[in-house]
């Protein structure tokens, strides 16, 4: 497997993440410690996240998810809001030819209708255009809240049960499983998010259930592969017993 190539010195890796999701939070605190404006803080996170991604085949991942735009961050600041917008619109297109060669399908989870219709079609094209490669899977949550996402899942169910087409007690946790946006992917092994703040803030509040969740205090403009790595070192030297005793 690719990520033996991991520098573990002494310890042995007992567990592989497949499926990595990173809360890259710190933009707008890194830029305010520099006098830039918070959106300098979100180009360079892109330029790292950019980083992340180029080194998840080395690495043996085959999923990856990003948060990187909350139901809640509407209420930033409308030129922050036009920034991250104009920042995904950037990266769309100056990345797509280097994500399709590389073999990235782009997956984006969330809300997207809210967006500027020229972005939403953007999306849809650069969803398509990698629909069929298979290296890596970087799903971005974008216009995505974890509640928001269980109440439509409850929505489509109850009109379902109304219609008679669903029978309440035979409903189970794959049935539910398959109303969330994230039902083709594995559920995340590991969850990190930087900057120092120890909450899921809304995020893969499903999906979660059994993730490790790893907490670090490097802004995510300063988040480098290297700590991507260590983090993966630890989760490596960890067992997990999702609850059973073994
Ligand atoms: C949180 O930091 C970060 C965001 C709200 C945006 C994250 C987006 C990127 C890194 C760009 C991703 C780019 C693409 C193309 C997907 P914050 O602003 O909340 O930081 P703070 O807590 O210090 O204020």
């Amino acid at each position: 497997m690719a990520n033996q190539n991991i520098n573990t010195t002494n310890e042995s890796l007992v567990n592989y993440p497949s499926h990595v999701a990173l809360v890259m939070d710190g933009n707008g605190r890194w830029a305010q410690a520099r006098g830039l404006p918070r959106v300098e803080g979100h180009h360079r996170g892109a330029e790292r996240l950019r980083d992340i991604v180029k080194s998840c085949p080395e690495l043996g991942i085959p999923f990856l998810t990003v948060f990187a735009f909350s139901t809640e961050n509407w209420k930033r600041g409308k030129d922050e809001v036009i920034g991250l917008t104009n920042l995904f619109r950037k990266y769309m297109g100056s990345e797509s030819r280097e994500l399709i060669e590389k073999g990235v399908k782009i997956n984006f989870i969330g809300d997207r209708e809210a967006f500027d219709q020229s972005l939403v079609e953007q999306m849809n094209q650069l969803e398509m255009a990698t629909k069929n490669n298979d290296v890596l899977e970087l799903t971005i949550a974008v216009n995505y809240g974890g509640k928001s996402e269980i109440v439509n899942m409850a929505k489509s169910i109850a009109r379902k049960a109304i219609e008679g087409t669903i029978e309440p007690d035979h409903l189970d946790e794959m049935i539910l499983d398959s109303y969330f946006s994230t039902s083709h992917l594995p559920d995340p092994d590991l969850i990190i998010r930087t900057s120092g703040e120890t909450r899921l803030s809304n995020f893969f509040l499903w999906q979660a259930a059994y993730s490790e969740l790893a907490f670090d205090k490097t802004l995510w403009p300063d988040f480098t592969v290297d700590h991507f790595k260590s983090h993966l070192i630890q989760y490596g030297i960890k067992e997990r017993r999702f609850g059973a005793i073994t």
